[in-house]
């Protein structure tokens, strides 16, 4: 049932407010607390955290690494499954194995699952499906609450693991006594505000149209995001492949010089993600050298960074502002918007896109 929506992925993009506070409900406690028990796990056995997904799931592993690493001190290697698996990689005993799915199903990712059994201190699986082989067979599942997803495009639990995981960080932290009790707090009250603002986002939709009426004419689209916004650049751009079938590809900002930047011109849209953080100048300069070049650089940003950086911009998407932490989860509503306008836009069969399965059950 699409609830009045054309397609199944508008309307799991519109449920998020919903189920990310039903996710936050279930992970936070009313005092204020992370409703994970330390007998279930407790961070201060690992020393070193390997976090293992394909496509969507792994660019939350990606984001994870960012706050795991920041956050809870914690080092974290983050593979596709694909390649971990054959790869052999030495686990030490200290290591905590994240395995993150949402159908619970993807074989490459249960096949690296069971490559860590034994090897590891333990085996979690974050999922959106309870009774999944990957959540049977961890020592302990985290679902995600985002309820069934059907579009292939991967939405509702792309920021329902994000939640999940961040609630997982601050509990890293607490137990690593990584942070003080106020930024712990401060953090939980920025949880609690995410619904709301992510609501506030999703009335940007016929800006994320108007974007997208642009964007559906081009050939080959760049993302760009530094720090904790490259998982989202990568997110956008696999969105954007996936169900537009045009060409996308995202580099961590810095990089651009190192290569991509000759693919820029006045017929490549650049879509730059990023919030008015303390990485926004680098980024900014960055995006001014598309611009020299004359690429097209379509700006997300909050209103302060509006302000400072859009001068020369092709579009501005302008996103509501939001705790430096949890702008990834923010950014996830236009990267999706984005790519699903496009898509409409260029007539694709956004549900069900050419030559992909919502469930990877084979290598
Ligand atoms: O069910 P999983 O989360 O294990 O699926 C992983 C990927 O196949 C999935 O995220 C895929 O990349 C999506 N179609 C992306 O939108």
């Amino acid at each position: 049932d699409k609830a009045g929506h054309k397609h199944f992925m508008s309307k799991e993009i519109a449920e998020q407010p919903g189920v990310i506070g039903a996710a936050i409900g279930h992970y936070l406690t009313p005092e204020g607390q992370i409703n994970i028990s330390t007998q279930d796990i407790d961070f201060t056995q690992f020393d070193r955290i390997v976090m293992v997904a394909c496509g969507t799931a792994s660019y939350a592993c990606l984001t994870a690494k960012y706050w795991f690493e920041q956050i809870a001190r914690l080092p974290v290697e983050v593979d596709v499954a694909s390649e971990f698996r054959y790869r052999e990689p030495p686990i030490s005993p200290r290591t905590l194995a994240v395995f993150v799915s949402q159908s619970g199903e993807t074989a490459d990712t249960l096949a690296a699952l069971r490559y860590c059994e034994g090897k590891a201190a333990r085996i979690l699986s974050v999922v959106n499906v309870p009774e999944s082989s990957i959540a049977r067979e961890s020592d302990l599942a985290l679902p995600i609450h985002a309820g069934v997803e059907v579009g292939v495009a991967s939405t509702k639990a792309f920021t329902c693991q994000l939640v999940v995981l961040f609630a997982l960080v601050l509990k890293a932290a607490r137990d690593r006594e990584t942070i003080t009790a106020e930024a712990f707090a401060d953090h939980i009250s920025s949880l609690r505000g995410l619904p709301a603002i992510i609501s506030t986002a999703l009335e940007q939709n016929d800006t994320m149209q108007e974007a997208a009426l642009k964007l559906s004419h081009a050939r080959d689209v760049l993302f760009l995001g530094r720090g904790q916004m490259y998982p989202l650049a990568l997110e956008g751009a696999l969105k954007l492949k996936e169900i537009s079938y045009i060409h996308a590809e995202a580099y961590a900002s810095g990089e651009l010089k190192h290569g991509p930047i000759a693919l820029v011109d006045e017929h490549v849209p650049v879509v730059v993600m990023a919030p008015r953080d303390a990485l926004f100048d680098k980024t900014v300069s960055n995006m001014q050298e598309v611009m020299a070049r004359k690429g097209k650089v379509i700006l997300i940003s909050d209103s302060k960074g509006q302000a400072e950086a859009n001068d020369g911009v092709w579009f501005s998407i302008e996103m509501p502002p939001v705790p430096d932490a949890l702008a990834p989860i923010l950014y996830a509503i236009p990267a999706q918007l984005l790519a699903y306008h496009t898509a409409v836009a260029k007539g694709t069969d956004v549900d069900q896109p050419r030559n992909l399965a919502k469930s990877v059950t084979v290598e």
